[in-house]
């Protein structure tokens, strides 16, 4: 059997803006109809809704409908990857972010795809239904928000930063990221907490917020992460990753971070040093 093509960055792009899209149709509707149900997932406050599974289920059918051997990470169906996976085509899918924005109705909801060739994300779609903005990069050839080229701030003093970060679902861990938090409020000049990580980094990435931290999972940042390097944004991890890291650094949501480049080591700096 003969090895399939490796797309063009193009034909991803095209593909992930597609899924995006028809996702983005179901989560509309959802919320108008008031069509969905809620359950918790491994904790009570880490809820899901037939509208996350019916929203995956339309981008992981759009992709493999063009690319039937591709393989997924995607945060309902799939939400781990073998070695193997990442010298494939993977697809890393969230198909709500902002699962809990969902809920109550509020604004930040996105839909979040990436693919990744060796383990290095090519292209990155982040569409925000409810706030009519698509944020889109293709490595090597810059990031737009509804088309238009977006760039991280020039900002270069913490004390003129605007930082965003979250918190993780349940309440057991929170003390040290307060700690933290009460760093950054200290030294800068205001936090926001938005409630859908996709949608903070490419903000970061269109200079609307000067940075963002958090501790999330691949599906979270790997699209908004591609968009906000291609606009000029630095990414990384708070502290050094180990030398065997599960997960290549495009994918790692551990210790995530991401600033404007003039304020990104100082920012990390802050952060390393107050948990
Ligand atoms: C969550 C959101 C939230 C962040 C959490 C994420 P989900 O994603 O991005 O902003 O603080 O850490 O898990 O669960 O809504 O897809």
């Amino acid at each position: 059997m003969s090895t399939p093509p490796i797309p063009t960055r193009t034909e991803l792009l095209e593909t992930a803006l597609a899924a995006a899209h028809r996702a983005a149709d179901i989560i509309v509707a959802a919320r108008r109809d008031r069509a969905f149900t809620v359950s918790a997932k491994n904790s009570a406050d880490n809820l899901v809704t037939t509208t996350d599974i019916a929203a995956e289920q339309a981008i992981c059918a759009t992709i493999r409908a063009r690319f039937p051997h591709h393989r997924f990470l995607a945060e309902e169906s799939a939400p781990t990857v073998t070695p193997a996976d990442l010298h494939e085509p993977l697809w890393i899918v969230d198909p709500i972010d902002g699962t809990t924005n969902f809920i109550y109705g509020q604004t930040h909801v996105a839909v979040s795809i990436a693919c990744a060739l060796a383990g290095e994300v090519q292209v990155g779609v982040v569409h925000a239904p409810f706030l009519s903005d698509t944020y889109a990069a293709v490595r090597g050839g810059g990031a737009t928000r509804n088309g238009h080229p977006i760039h991280a701030a020039a900002t270069t003093a913490l004390d003129h930063s605007l930082i965003a970060t979250g918190f993780p679902y349940g309440t057991g861990g929170r003390a040290p990221l307060v700690r933290r938090l009460g760093a950054v409020l200290e030294r800068c000049r205001d936090v926001r907490r938005f409630g859908a990580a996709a949608i903070d980094v490419c903000m970061v990435a269109a200079g609307t917020l000067d940075g963002y931290y958090e501790d999330v999972h691949p599906w979270d940042i790997a699209a908004g992460g591609l968009i906000a390097r291609e606009a000029g944004a630095v990414t990384g991890h708070i502290h050094p990753r180990p030398e065997r890291a599960p997960l290549p650094s495009d994918l790692d949501g551990t210790n995530f971070i991401v600033a404007a480049p003039g304020i990104f080591n100082d920012l990390r700096g802050l952060l390393a040093g107050a948990f």
